[in-house]
């Protein structure tokens, strides 16, 4: 009883979540006043209450004698209309409604509704024509609303003598379900200026309704009582797409899509890119066809979309293709759905198909700013509705023959035409045809900022350049900076203006002519030791940028100098914040957000690139904090470019500083990524226990960090080498995860290390234990050895805010390498 009234009661908060201002349903040709369908209400139509509905004409009810007590309450019964004759609403809000006829026929003792025959006319717009239903059909319209009256007619063809409805439904449409200042992009002017009608004032068929990746949604599971059917007979080869599922409901963002525009099951599973199909090969296209009229109607193709499959931001590029043609290139959901994972947005189209094609072809594929190694592309929901009252417009009379110019330039001469983003694509290809082809420059710098019309959940500004890692503020290419300037920015290299030094030289703090704060490290004057690292810091560094690397401003090589000038650091190496000077403890929060930033830096170093960067000298003193504590790494002199791809080492000679070394590499020679991810795991036990990773002065088993730590971490006991500064301010479940992370770090066999994507994971986790933010599981990746929810983790806005270069995410192997490494649980 107490479990019936809770369903009840959830039940009753989940479906009047959505409560539309008019809202009329009818059972037609029944005389009860209330016939509960999914908890909504129907008036009969021969009932006290719903006889006002129908107007004028003659009509009958009918009774289905042989109604299965299976089928719903509404079908057992229809009216029949042997006249024009029509159902009257008093519209309160104006604006777009939904209309869903249902039409259930049976067999009566004067009628088989089988062989009726007829049309419908909302307020004098035709939504069907020579209609029949042999089966049960449910059609669904959307019908902008502009006087106080909705008029419904049925008018039976000559041959039938009689037209039948099951149900009708009116009921307003959520606010701004059809944005509309709709720019649908037309070639020709002519076109444009036909289609400067508002979507909202066409009438909309609902021809496909597809939850992708998903099950059967029925209007007792979605907001608007809508029916979403599962997409897997609309793939056109269904290997290579595979189902992504959350269990978390998404993260609806203002401006983003709402649950009446899609129910959270929509946005919680996906199709994406079945790339791990035994081979790495992955440049394909999922493509979905969806049959329509041949007839060269427009629709509106509306995708949802909800990035449940990346890990952190900046994960996910890909472009869509409708009917062939480039519909949207280089989508970037993390700058789109407002720099949230899971965060619904949807985007509309619209489509002309060609007369006789008869599909809507829809195809996801990865973009080319997609790191090589993760490229994905993925699809929750599609809705294709066509333009009931659309006439298309006659010929223009130019002296081409009247085709649509785009039509020349799509392959396959399949006709499409859609947003802006389509135009310029067509445009340029029109040109770059007619044209001697110039230069590539157009496709790859960024075009300007388009105008996404009725971009789908808000006016969005698409700038195409936005995903590509942009030269920053510097540019990649004006990194000269004359001697003279460096004078001026460190009064002549002021002794006083020292804040380091090291093996390379002297670290001055400046500032350059704009204002800019820098550190200036100059290596010793005349003296070309070092030159080798002063230039792979420069290649290294003018090729990647990323919020937690430093950034290299420029560097000065005249008259025998060697001077590097970064972005100015306020806070200075990490090391300094946790032992050695006076600077105020961190607390464990602050600990984890700078080993997260860390992580995500390394993380963006190994991956970033086609063939990552492997930085060799991983330590605190390399860490380095601005004045908001933001970590960035730095010092990439002994950097080198990872492994190709069939190599899986780099043979070297071996660097990098003791106490972090990677015994694997120290034994081998060589080096792999997560030799980087070894001198991480002693950094992360250097944060927790506030000590240098080497020192002499203490007991043989305690000189090096590493050996020590493990050995109190193996015996369970980590918390009695902590920092006494963090001493009851670790949450257990925090201390063990950061801890369990940094032992993985420092596996004796690099195979067995997790990759820094993973350990980004595990210290967000670790983050999230801390602060209690409720952690997103991801149901694809595999458990955790002790049952603890795998870590998928929304980005806090500190971590995103300015980052505008891509993250990369864990390679194709992470999931696999860790959760093996989880399970043997050996070092
Ligand atoms: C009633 O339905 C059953 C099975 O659905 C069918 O066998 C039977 O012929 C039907 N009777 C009438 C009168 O249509
Ligand atoms: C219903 O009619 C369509 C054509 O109008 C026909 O293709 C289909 O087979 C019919 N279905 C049944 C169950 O009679
Ligand atoms: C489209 O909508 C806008 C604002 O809602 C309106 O000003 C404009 O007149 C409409 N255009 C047409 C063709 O109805
Ligand atoms: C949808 O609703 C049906 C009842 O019609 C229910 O059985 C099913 O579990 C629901 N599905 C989801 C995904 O909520
Ligand atoms: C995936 O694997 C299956 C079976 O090995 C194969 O038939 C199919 O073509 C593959 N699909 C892709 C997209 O590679
Ligand atoms: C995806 O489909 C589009 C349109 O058909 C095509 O131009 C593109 O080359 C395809 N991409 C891949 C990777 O096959």
């Amino acid at each position: 009883m107490g479990a019936r009234l809770f369903l009840l009661l959830l039940f009753l908060t989940t479906s009047s979540a959505f409560t539309p201002q008019d809202n009329f349903l009818i059972s037609c040709g029944s005389d009860s006043s209330s016939e509960v369908v999914y908890n909504r209400h129907f008036i009969g139509d021969s009932s006290d209450k719903g006889s006002s509905f129908l107007s004028q004409g003659k009509s009958s009810s009918l009774k289905n004698p042989n109604s299965s007590s299976n089928s719903a309450v509404i079908y057992s019964t229809a009216r029949v209309l042997t006249s024009a004759s029509s159902y009257n609403f008093n519209i309160k809000k104006l604006g777009t409604h939904l209309v869903r006829l249902h039409f259930s026929p049976f067999t009566s003792r004067n009628y088989d509704l089988k062989n009726g025959k007829f049309g419908v006319y909302a307020n004098g717009i035709s939504l069907l024509t020579i209609f029949s239903a042999n089966v049960t059909v449910v059609k669904e319209f959307f019908v902008m609303v502009d006087r106080d009256e909705l008029e419904i007619l049925f008018t039976p063809d000559d041959d039938s003598d009689f037209a039948f409805v099951s149900a009708i439904e009116v009921f307003s449409a959520p606010k701004d379900f059809f944005i509309d200042s709709v720019g649908i992009a037309l070639i020709s002017p002519q076109e444009i200026s036909e289609f400067k009608q508002n979507i909202s004032n066409q009438v909309l068929e609902t021809v496909h309704r597809v939850n992708v990746g998903g099950l059967l949604l029925t209007p007792f599971n979605d907001t608007l009582w809508r029916t979403w059917i599962p997409d897997e007979n609309f793939l056109v080869i269904k290997s290579a797409a595979k189902v992504a599922r959350t269990s978390d409901p998404p993260n609806y963002q203002q401006g983003g899509a709402t649950r009446e525009v899609a129910p959270d099951n929509v946005y919680m599973t996906a199709q994406q890119m079945n790339v791990y199909n035994g081979s790495l090969v992955n440049h394909f296209n999922i493509t979905w066809d969806f049959p329509v009229s041949s007839e060269g109607a427009m629709h509106l193709v509306r995708l949802h979309f909800c990035d449940i499959v990346s890990v952190s931001l900046n994960m996910l590029y890909f472009n869509i293709y409708i009917n062939g043609a480039t519909a949207y290139k280089d989508v970037d959901l993390s700058v789109l759905a407002f720099r949230r994972l899971a965060s619904p947005y949807y985007i509309d189209f619209v489509v002309k198909n060609m007369r006789g094609s008869g599909v809507v072809r829809i195809s996801v594929g990865p973009s080319d700013l997609s790191n090589t190694m993760k490229k994905n592309a993925i699809l929750n929901g599609v809705e294709i509705m066509r333009m009931v009252n659309y006439v298309p417009p006659s010929p223009p009379k130019s002296n081409n023959g009247g085709k649509w110019i785009v039509s020349g330039c799509v392959v396959g001469g399949v006709l499409m035409l859609s947003l802006a983003v389509v135009t310029f694509v067509a445009i340029l290809r029109c040109k770059k045809r007619k044209q001697k082809p110039k230069t590539r420059r157009a496709e790859s710098t960024g075009w300007p900022s388009l105008r996404v019309f009725g971009g789908g959940s808000s006016h969005a500004t698409i700038s195409q350049g936005t995903a590509l890692a942009s030269p920053g503020p510097y540019g990649y290419y004006g990194l000269k900076i004359p001697f003279s300037d460096l004078q001026l920015a460190t009064d002549n290299f002021d002794k006083n203006l020292i804040v380091g030094s090291g093996g390379f030289g002297t670290v001055y703090k400046g500032v350059l002519k704009d204002d800019i704060k820098v550190a200036v490290k100059r290596g010793v004057p005349g003296s070309r030791q070092g030159l080798p690292e002063f230039q792979t810091e420069i290649t290294v560094l003018s090729k990647i940028r990323h919020h937690h690397l430093v950034s290299l401003v420029g560097y000065c090589e005249e008259q025998s100098e060697m001077i590097l000038v970064y972005e100015y650091m306020e806070k200075g190496p990490l090391r300094n914040h946790l032992y050695g000077s006076n600077s105020p403890p961190l607390s464990w929060k602050q600990r984890l957000e700078i080993c997260i930033g860390a992580a995500r830096g390394l993380h963006y170093l190994h991956t970033g690139s086609a063939q990552g960067v492997i930085h060799r000298d991983i330590k605190s003193t390399n860490i380095l904090l601005d004045e908001n504590c933001v970590a960035k790494v730095a010092d990439f002199g002994l950097s080198k470019s990872g492994p190709c791809l069939d190599e899986t080492h780099v043979s070297t000679g071996v660097k990098g500083s003791f106490g972090y070394l990677d015994p694997e590499y120290f034994r081998r020679q060589q080096l792999t990524d997560k030799s980087d991810v070894y001198s991480f795991g002693v950094v992360l036990f250097e944060v927790l226990c506030a000590r240098p990773a080497v020192d002499p002065l203490l007991n043989r088993e305690q000189v090096n960090l590493a050996e020590w730590a493990m050995e109190w971490h193996k015996k369970g006991m980590i918390n009695e080498i902590i920092d006494p500064n963090l001493m009851g301010q670790i949450k257990p479940n925090s201390l063990k995860k950061f801890g369990k992370t940094a032992e993985k770090c420092l596996a004796e066999y690099g195979v067995d290390r997790p990759t820094m994507g993973d350990v980004l994971w595990n210290l967000e986790y670790a983050y999230q234990l801390q602060t209690n933010e409720r952690p997103r599981e991801e149901e694809q990746q595999a458990t955790d050895g002790d049952g603890e929810a795998p870590v998928v983790v929304p980005l806090r806005r500190e971590d995103i805010d300015g980052d505008r270069d891509y993250d990369g995410g864990s390679d194709i192997s992470t999931s696999r390498v860790f959760s093996q490494l989880l399970t043997n649980e050996g070092r």
